[in-house]
């Protein structure tokens, strides 16, 4: 049997740049290797857990699907679908559920920073959000996990999780490991942090065009440019990690320009937002073609469903059997 991957974006925005690097390309990547079966969906009921608006999500999801294939997820290699359309993810992770225990949900870092940023949603469905996540990835066996590093801390509840059920029933989940790609950390555009899609003037959106991102990076902060040791934190760090990952072949040229106190930033931030500009068209270009294609999306979403219960069912009735459920 082929080795499974599983991976899913939430749908709070249209993913950016970083969602791309860091998880779309390694989705990419890997549906065309034969011997990998790959499921991607868009993570819906995920989206639940943090404030949303519920005129926009139906809508939103569909766009995600598109900006997948614009990515060039592909429905022939991979199975494409909406993770609230296969109910069986949250049945597993109902019975998932009782072999975590509160304390360990409520420490993990990501809970506590969700609860700080929304005070007022601290719920159920926030503190089980990892729950249902080693749901998504166990039901289908997936062995690997295209996500960015931020994701780490959710994989390694999934890992345990595995564990605890394979001693507990005798089930033959795989530990899931991270499949990263060399994007699998972003920086933001404002020199803190990630690129997320909740700061605002942190992120490059898929859609923007070059003037969009000039302005976004003229605004990035620097320094005096030099001289020095270029710096390995900070935002002059960033630019530079920015320049590994679109220009690798100009980062000895800059990083000598700094040394010697000469580095022009206006230059750099040129030719970087050029390098960006190039890599994101194809996807914008992709992105319009299935605008007027809404039907065939509408079909490789049911498809994509069905393939996709196929294959979670039958996990699911083996967990139910093994857990002394009546079946
Ligand atoms: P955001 O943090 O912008 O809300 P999500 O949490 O929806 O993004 O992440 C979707 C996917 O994109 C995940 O696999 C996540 O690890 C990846 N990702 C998000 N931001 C970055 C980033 N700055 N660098 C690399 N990968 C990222
Ligand atoms: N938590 C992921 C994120 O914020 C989205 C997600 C939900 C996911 N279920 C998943 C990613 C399963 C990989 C596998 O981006």
């Amino acid at each position: 049997m082929k080795k499974r991957i599983l991976a899913g974006m939430r749908a709070v925005a249209r993913p950016h740049l970083g969602n791309y690097l860091g998880a779309g390309k390694g989705m990419v990547q890997l549906q065309e290797r034969a011997e990998y079966e790959t499921f991607y969906m868009v993570a819906d009921l995920h989206t639940l857990t943090t404030p949303y608006d519920k005129d926009y999500l139906a809508g939103l999801t569909k766009d995600v699907v598109m900006d997948y294939l614009a990515m060039g997820l592909d429905p022939e290699k991979s199975v494409l679908f909406v993770q609230s359309h296969v109910p069986q993810h949250t049945e597993l992770a109902y019975l998932l559920s009782t072999v975590t225990t509160v304390a360990k949900m409520s420490h993990l870092p990501t809970y506590k920073e969700k609860i700080k940023e929304y005070p007022q949603h601290s719920t159920m469905a926030l503190l089980n959000y990892p729950v249902l996540m080693a749901a998504d990835i166990l039901i289908y066996k997936a062995e690997k996990v295209p996500v960015g590093v931020d994701q780490e801390p959710h994989l390694e509840i999934a890992r345990e999780i595995a564990r605890r059920m394979n001693a507990d029933y005798g089930t033959d989940f795989p530990e899931p490991k991270m499949f990263g790609t060399k994007g699998a950390y972003v920086p933001s555009l404002l020199g803190e942090g990630k690129m997320s899609k909740s700061v605002g003037g942190s992120y490059i959106a898929l859609t923007d065009d070059l003037q969009m991102i000039s302005a976004k990076l003229a605004k990035a902060p620097t320094d005096a440019g030099g001289p020095g040791e270029v710096p390995i934190t900070g935002p002059v760090a960033n630019l530079f990690k920015f320049l590994e990952l679109f220009l690798p072949n100009r980062l000895e040229y800059y990083g000598e320009a700094y040394r010697q106190g000469k580095l022009r930033y206006a230059e750099l931030k040129e030719e970087l937002a050029r390098a960006i500009y190039g890599e994101i068209r194809p996807i914008q270009e992709r992105r319009e073609q299935f605008k007027s294609k809404s039907e065939m999306v509408d079909e490789i979403i049911h498809e994509g469903a069905r393939k996709a219960k196929e294959a979670a069912g039958k996990t699911l009735q083996e967990v139910k059997e093994k857990m002394g459920l009546l079946v």
